[in-house]
């Protein structure tokens, strides 16, 4: 049976977690967050000090390497080895690893499954970096969120209030990520060619979703 998939890719801050959790709620869908997968990739390197850049060292962590999604309360949750990982994967320095590591075409190898997994037994959103290029390249809707980067950096700057970081740092860690994350060899953020590019720098969160739905339900 054809599964209802929707991807939306684009850079960290354009605002694809909340529109793609929006979304899945008026499409009666479930949300996957592929990004939790790649900090959980990050949080265990870090937990047991892997030294990733090593070719055999990174093999023999991912052949071991056991990260699913669970649903609770109608929301998937991170496990690793069977535990709750996902309050422990928004760190700073997870963050950027995530970034840094998803580089290795082998990381993204190790989690390709997990994805197809649940696209075959789910309706969902994916949201990420390369679901409508990769890892969903046949997916019937496909949308490209972006913002400028101050935008970004200010969005995220307000959710962390509170958080003793300045707004530069922010930008300059983000558009560091966006380097790593659009330039690696593998699987680099892009939008897809058949892929829908909204610029969200002056558009709310209704409006973004209000456009997708149009465009699905159009369909
Ligand atoms: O979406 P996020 O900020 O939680 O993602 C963290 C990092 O994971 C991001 O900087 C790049 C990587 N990532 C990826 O390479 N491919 C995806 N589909 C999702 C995330």
């Amino acid at each position: 049976m054809d599964r209802q998939i929707v991807t939306i890719d684009g850079p960290a801050g354009a605002g694809k977690s909340t529109v793609a959790k929006r979304l899945a709620q008026e499409l009666g869908c479930i949300y996957v967050d592929t990004g939790a997968l790649y900090r959980g990739v990050a949080y265990e390197i870090l937990q047991h000090s892997i030294d990733w850049e090593n070719e055999h060292d990174l093999k023999v962590f991912l052949s071991q390497l056991d990260l699913n999604f669970v649903m609770e309360n109608q929301q998937l949750i991170l496990t690793s080895h069977g535990k709750d990982i996902s309050g422990k994967i928004r760190t700073p320095q997870v963050t950027m690893l995530a970034s840094s590591s998803s580089a290795k075409p082998a990381v993204r190898k190790a989690l390709l499954s997990i994805q197809k997994n649940i696209a075959e037994n789910n309706d969902a959103v994916f949201e990420g970096r390369d679901m409508g290029t990769v890892v969903f390249p046949k997916a019937p809707f496909k949308f490209f969120l972006f913002a400028d980067l101050n935008i970004r950096a200010k969005r995220r700057y307000d959710e962390m209030c509170g958080d003793k970081k300045d707004i530069h740092q922010v930008k300059e860690q983000m558009a560091q990520r966006d380097e790593n994350d659009s330039q690696r060899q593998s699987a680099p953020l892009k939008p897809a060619d058949d892929a829908v590019k909204i610029d969200s720098s002056s558009l709310t969160i209704n409006q973004v979703v209000d456009m997708m739905i149009k465009i699905i339900r159009a369909a």
